[in-house]
């Protein structure tokens, strides 16, 4: 055996033609070692070696017969399917295998190479733990790069994100400012109305004494309407002005004990005057003693009574009936006009809502029921309505003023 070609053999770019030099010096044509790969467990060829061999089945029970067999004899293709040869493999230690290929040497004729294999072995492990060493180092050395891409990327999102954030902010803020000023706006706008259509009435109201003298049918037709005009305005601007004064949390209210039917029938008594074109019908209404803000309740019947009035052009009746029940009362405002859609019924009393088929015929902001809403949430009452095609029934209803529970309250 040529020592020089087993030198050869150890280095691992001569190797593949070192062991074919070696075959032939034992009258074969290959020489291959197989080692386990500690990966998977599986025998491969050594480092060094060509790694695909054909038909690996073949191949794969050949070599478990000579791990059994520890010496054993076959045919086996190789370098390729074509190339049938006479093969004979030789077990060697930590489950490795040498194959000769091409010919049949027997153990004695190859003894000196199998002493020389487990050196040969132990080499060829250390090569194979190396490359894999390498591959492991290679591959979390890409798994490190994927990482620091991948942190670059979150990085990159959370700047974006607060810079999102940040702008989410500023726009909240700037819509925030925004309604500030458009609430400041038509605080200044309804107080700087308020005063010349204060001092319009007042004119007016002079007017009137002198009307008196006057016999002209013309004059005092043109007089009341004026009168009307102002008073349709007066009810705009308080409107505005309320709305100003909720949004501000700044709605005061006064307190005071009182007799909810004869405010009912007070209101009534006095839209009744202005509403020539409809009866309001008194049903029921029993005396019931209610705590709350007198004027600001006479609002709330106002506004529905004067709503389901002009929202039911065509009825001659509006019907006004109050009720007592645990504790409560409620009281209904009846009419027979053109109704709510049962979907925009949640709706009706946000600000400015008005239902689109029908607001657009009759002047007003959208606000009085709103306003009403809010009025009776603070007297601790529920508002809200029932309606059909054959019209709108609204409803509040307010706690009854017990005076043993508000002595409770106090001592
Ligand atoms: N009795 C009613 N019948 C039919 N529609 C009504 C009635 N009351 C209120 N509405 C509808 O609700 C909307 C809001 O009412 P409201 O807040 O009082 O505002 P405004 O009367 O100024 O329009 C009205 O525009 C109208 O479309
Ligand atoms: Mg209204």
């Amino acid at each position: 055996m040529d020592l020089k070609v087993l030198a050869d053999i150890a280095k691992y770019e001569k190797r593949f033609d070192a062991a074919i030099k070696l075959a032939n010096s034992f009258k074969c044509s290959y020489f291959i070692p197989f080692i386990i790969d500690p990966e998977i467990g599986v025998l491969l060829p050594a480092p060094g070696f060509p790694q695909t061999i054909p038909n690996g089945d073949v191949w794969n029970s050949f070599l478990q017969s000579t791990l059994t067999k520890k010496y054993y004899s076959d045919r086996l293709p190789y370098p390729d399917l074509e190339n049938i040869q006479p093969a004979t493999g030789f077990a060697g230690p930590e489950g490795s295998v040498m194959v000769m290929l091409g010919g049949r040497p027997k153990p004695r004729e190859v003894a000196p190479l199998l002493d020389l294999f487990p050196l040969l072995v132990q080499l060829f492990t250390q090569e194979q733990a190396f490359k894999t060493a390498e591959v492991r180092v290679e591959l979390a050395d890409k798994s490190a790069a994927k990482a620091e891409k991948l942190a670059n990327t979150i990085d990159l999102m959370r700047l974006k994100l607060k810079e999102l954030l940040v702008r989410q902010k500023r726009d909240k803020n700037d819509i925030e400012v925004l309604m500030e000023k458009k609430d400041e706006f038509m605080n200044v706008a309804s107080h700087e109305l308020k005063t010349p259509i204060a001092s319009m009435k007042a004119y007016l109201q002079i007017l009137n004494t002198k009307l008196t003298s006057v016999n002209d049918e013309g004059i005092i037709d043109l007089f009341n309407r004026a009168n009307k005009q102002v008073d349709k305005i007066t009810v705009l601007v308080n409107e505005l002005l309320d709305v100003t004064k909720i949004q501000a949390g700044k709605m005061e209210y006064d307190s005071a004990v009182f007799d909810i039917s004869e405010l009912l029938q007070e209101v009534v008594t006095q839209v009744q005057v202005t509403a020539q074109s409809h009866h309001i019908n008194v049903e029921k209404n029993p005396s019931v003693l209610v705590e709350g803000d007198r004027h600001r309740l006479d609002q709330v019947i106002n506004n529905l009574l004067s709503n389901s009035i002009k929202y039911s052009p065509n009825a001659d009746k509006v019907i006004v009936c109050s009720t007592l029940a645990d504790d409560q009362v409620k009281v209904v405002i009846k009419d027979f006009g053109m109704g709510i859609p049962e979907d925009q019924h949640k709706l009706i009393f946000d600000r400015f809502f008005r239902v689109s088929e029908t607001s657009h015929r009759y002047s007003g902001l959208g606000l009085g029921l709103y306003i009403s809403a809010e009025i009776i949430k603070r007297h601790h009452g529920q508002i809200g309505l029932e309606s059909s095609e054959k019209g709108s029934e609204f409803y509040f209803t307010l706690p009854v003023h017990r005076p043993d529970r508000a002595r409770d309250k106090k001592g």
